[in-house]
């Protein structure tokens, strides 16, 4: 029987990734395998680098380490010109870190010897920007994963916990998304989602956990005149989304590109969104308007 956790998108969160650590810490597993999105939004990238690197666990890269690796390379798109985050990566994370992210792989297959092999996305196999959100049908996913062999695979990128199981004709796949451990987008505040998996001859197992966090160091450096002025307007909805776990950024943008277009992001403005109140949820996505959480399990 192999043993494993699998994470995905810390961004940035340590206090919730030192929950995890102390939680799977007794477990002695066989691997941890992180499915990317290490960095950004939060306020610890290097921190929860320097953690993940120094455990040796295996991880793939997530669209939010291209923040990082693109920045003012001809590889970024024009629209990043606008975004505050880039440059806050690449001023604070250091080169070695940068180094060890220019090298990690996209994908991986765990392949122990008593279970079938593991395959690990940040999003889809064509694409770390993209992924299986709860509203997409069967065959929307199975189009998106049907190039790959190894029949679980696991994802991250959607921030919410899912385990669904595709099938066609003699194919199948068993897709798992052991949800956000540093940004949960399922309203269960202050929790740490990830999932224990287990695999032997019969196939992988997945069992979903929550390790719960004090999140003050989070709200303290949220608060930090370093972080407030690189992000200016920005910083107060990185801090709602953390603090509420619910999504603020995407409605924002939404409501801004409804509301006043092109209207630079201010304080002001972000103030007259959040006054909204219940009326944001005109401008979130259906899969975050009331998801509906996997019960925790005990680790
Ligand atoms: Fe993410
Ligand atoms: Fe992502």
């Amino acid at each position: 029987l192999t043993r494993i956790a699998a994470l995905a998108d810390l961004h940035a969160n340590l206090p919730a990734l030192d929950a995890i650590i102390a939680e799977i810490a007794p477990l002695d597993l066989d691997a941890v395998v992180v499915a990317g999105d290490l960095i950004n939004m939060g306020p610890f990238s290097t921190e929860v680098l320097e953690r993940v690197f120094s455990l040796g666990w295996a991880a793939v890269r997530g669209n939010h380490e291209f923040y990082l690796l693109d920045y003012k390379t001809p590889r970024a798109p024009a629209h990043w010109r606008d975004y505050t985050t880039p440059r806050w990566l690449n001023e604070t994370i250091p080169l070695a870190y940068k180094r060890r992210l220019a090298a990690m792989p996209d994908t991986l297959a765990l392949t122990f010897p008593d279970a079938p092999p593991l395959r690990v996305y940040h999003g889809y196999p064509h694409t770390p920007w993209d992924s299986m959100y709860p509203s997409n049908t069967d065959a929307e996913a199975i189009d998106a994963f049907r190039v790959t062999q190894e029949e679980t695979i696991l994802v991250g990128h959607v921030h919410l916990q899912q385990e669904r199981w595709l099938r066609e004709g003699d194919c199948a796949w068993h897709i798992i998304n052991p949800g956000s451990a540093g940004l949960t987008l399922d309203r269960q505040v202050n929790t740490a989602p990830y999932a224990l998996l287990e695999g032997d001859s019969d196939g992988w197992r997945a069992t979903f956990c929550r390790a719960s966090f004090d999140p003050q160091p989070l709200r303290d450096a949220f608060a930090r005149p370093d972080y407030v002025h690189a992000h200016g307007a920005y910083a107060r909805l990185y801090a709602a989304e953390f603090e509420h776990a619910h999504v603020y950024i995407w409605p924002f943008n939404r409501w801004r590109a409804d509301a006043c277009p092109g209207e630079p992001v201010t304080h002001a403005l972000v103030d007259q969104f959040l006054a909204l109140g219940e009326d944001v949820l005109k401008w979130v996505p259906e899969d975050f308007a009331s998801p509906t959480p996997i019960p925790a399990s005990d680790p």
